[in-house]
């Protein structure tokens, strides 16, 4: 006989959630859910990404260069872009950008804008247009405002007269130089946007988002991940850097490979989870980077007072220091903020003394001060009670021992498993003792058996079927400890196909919209995240767990009782038998039963963004309770199901 307990979800002010972390990785923000088109729009640089003309192309022998100007078009911004005549060209000059990996082009409105510096009496042509045929789709004149020795903006729509068939296009802006000052001018920020989500000002790429908020998600994580820490002490990502118009935004060194625009900042990660409903989780610095930079405890306050303030600024009231600035930003009410994380994987950064800083004082002075202001915040520590050992390492950090909760009372872990799926399955009890955690990252990442070291050795590309149905089930797992556990966050959660930095996320995409591909996983996730519960409810069986793994709650809100499970037999292939029998329902009550298997048989199938076709097989059918009240049916073999008696 199995069991597990009942809980009250309740403790955090709402659902168990399912969600996911969002940190700029293979393009997933710049060139991803940020919908801006123009690549490197602003000529953007750290000390690891110098700057450059990249992603642009002359038109008619334009002579395209970089240059500094002693009256930049902003202090974020000193780099521009110098378009000139050369002996090559006649007529009308310019550029043309070719977007990230391409751009959509369709009969919508777009909006743009490019900064000109140098007089020019002209107008400029803005257009959009086919990079293999030079079709121009849309195309704009826009009269110039430019004048000698000043920085002016100028904004123009098109609208396309038609569709592109595919997203190999470019978008370009030339002018006649015989009409500008010494026939050449500086650009900057040139930017490009389509409809956004919910019609956000530098907004959200409406695909990738719409595929996001059908999975019916309850949680963001930002902004990392690693992109949080920064690769050095001194180019963390600094929330302050990210407000404000775009030409006071500097960009960020970015932690995966590529210089960052800091275009999808604090205000925007904020817009997003307000327009999808989401719970934020947000990560403060604490002080500790990739490189292995530990900021001593002598200068740490600044940074906890930092935390502070970008608290403030998401959740103080429009007449505080920092709520007064999310106001004149164009939000005066505060955003709902319940949950704050200090630092992330900070046993891994600069490990030992990173972790030990963390164990001894870092995490205690971020909660103290943080509980000081806000008593109800929940604070989440970067670490679990069970992390593995760093690479060369022969243990991993214990949170309960070397953290010493009892001095940081109410805090919770945060627990990254990235996983074979057969390890998955053994997350079910994982935290069934244990402390509170958020499962702030986990996926199945590598296949049973992988040779170590996992990741330097084969990897699939997309999430696959077995890799998923064991996520299900550690999924399931964690629910039913939803007293302690606030929910799962899918980690990282998007790819550009045409960057491949981290192979598993659960959407994939490139330009072209038809592309963008929810993996097999995105579905068991959205099956679980449609399914709620606001209490678990304790269970007993005459079978134990194994090859089915099952979890069940009640939902208060809908008055509904739901039944999670999963079946993951790798060596019997006959279905199993189940039978529900929830205590007080009674013969004849209906109840609808999801199942998810995968269409070819095959444990290894995903879903490949370039072939289009989705393996898997989503049933749903009406079942009703028999004489004993029990509902009965039976699973195939990997398999995830879900049974709910909301009729809804
Ligand atoms: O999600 C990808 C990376 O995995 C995150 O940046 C980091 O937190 C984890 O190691």
């Amino acid at each position: 006989v199995q069991s597990s307990g009942g809980n009250v979800t309740g403790k955090f002010g709402h659902p168990y959630g399912y969600g996911f972390l969002h940190e700029d990785i293979n393009n997933s923000g710049d060139g991803g859910i940020y919908a801006e088109l123009i690549q490197n729009r602003a000529f953007q640089y750290s000390p690891e990404f110098s700057v450059s003309t990249a992603h642009y192309f002359p038109i008619n022998g334009a002579s395209l260069s970089i240059q500094f100007l002693d009256e930049p078009l902003s202090k974020a911004l000193p780099a521009s872009m110098r378009v000139a005549a050369s002996s090559n060209s006649s007529g009308k000059i310019g550029f043309k950008n070719e977007g990230y990996w391409g751009m959509a082009v369709s009969q919508q409105k777009y909006i743009g804008s490019f900064w000109v510096k140098g007089a020019y009496n002209g107008s400029f042509t803005a257009s959009m247009q086919s990079n293999l045929t030079d079709e121009v789709f849309g195309s704009v004149e826009v009269k110039s405002k430019a004048i000698a020795d000043e920085w002016t903006e100028h904004a123009f729509e098109i609208v396309p007269e038609k569709d592109a068939p595919n997203s190999n296009n470019t978008f370009s802006v030339t002018f006649d130089p015989a009409s500008a000052q010494n026939g050449a001018l500086a650009f900057n920020l040139i930017s490009l946007f389509p409809p956004t989500y919910k019609g956000r000002k530098n907004g959200l790429r409406v695909d990738i988002a719409e595929a996001l908020a059908d999975m019916n998600p309850h949680f963001l994580r930002f902004p990392g991940g690693n992109m949080l820490e920064g690769l050095t002490n001194d180019t963390y990502w600094d929330w302050k850097d990210t407000l404000g118009p775009l030409k006071d935004r500097p960009g960020f060194q970015g932690v995966w490979g590529y210089q960052q625009t800091h275009g999808l900042g604090l205000m925007e990660y904020l817009e997003w989870a307000e327009d999808m409903n989401l719970q934020i989780v947000l990560a403060v610095w604490a002080g500790l980077a990739l490189d292995g930079g530990v900021t001593p405890q002598e200068d740490l306050q600044p940074f906890i007072d930092d935390a502070l303030n970008e608290i403030e600024f998401v959740c103080g009231p429009a007449d505080s220091t920092w709520g007064s600035r999310r106001a004149e930003l164009g939000h005066p009410e505060p955003f709902e903020l319940n949950y704050v994380e200090i630092g992330n994987e900070d046993w891994l950064a600069g490990y030992p003394e990173g972790w030990d800083s963390y164990r001894q004082y870092r995490f205690q002075m971020f909660f103290d001060a943080i509980k000081a202001e806000y008593p109800d915040m929940q604070v989440i520590a970067a670490a679990a009670t069970s992390d593995p050992a760093p690479e060369g390492e022969t243990t991993g950090p214990n949170l309960e021992e070397g953290l010493d909760f009892s001095k940081t009372s109410g805090a919770i872990g945060d627990y990254h498993p990235y996983r074979e799926p057969d390890e998955l399955v053994d997350e079910f009890d994982r935290f069934d003792n244990d402390i509170g955690h958020i499962v702030g990252e986990v996926a199945a990442t590598h296949v049973n058996g992988a040779t170590p070291p996992r990741w330097d050795g084969p990897l699939y590309i997309y999430p696959w079927w077995i890799g998923a149905v064991g996520e299900a089930i550690s999924l399931i797992g964690y629910e039913r400890n939803s007293d302690r556990i606030p929910g799962a966050f899918y980690a990282p959660v998007l790819k550009n196909v045409n960057k491949f930095q981290w192979p598993i996320t659960l959407i994939q995409f490139s330009a072209d919209p038809n592309m963008t591909t929810r993996a097999v996983t995105w579905y068991c996730w959205s099956l679980f995240a449609h399914h709620p519960i606001s209490d678990t409810l304790p269970t007993v069986s005459n079978s134990s767990y194994g090859p089915l793994y099952w979890g069940a709650g009640k939902d208060d809100p809908r008055n509904a009782l739901v039944w999670k499970g999963a079946v993951y037999n790798t060596t019997n292939s006959s279905d199993v038998p189940v039978s529900v029998h929830f205590q007080g329902v009674t013969p004849g009550t209906k109840a609808s039963l999801t199942v998810l298997t995968n269409t070819v048989g095959d444990p290894y199938a995903y879903n490949d963004p370039f072939t289009g076709v989705n393996i898997v097989n989503s049933t749903t059918r009406e079942v009703t309770a028999g004489v004993a009240g029990a509902f009965e049916f039976s699973l195939p073999e990997l398999s995830v199901a879900v049974l709910d008696t909301d009729p809804a």
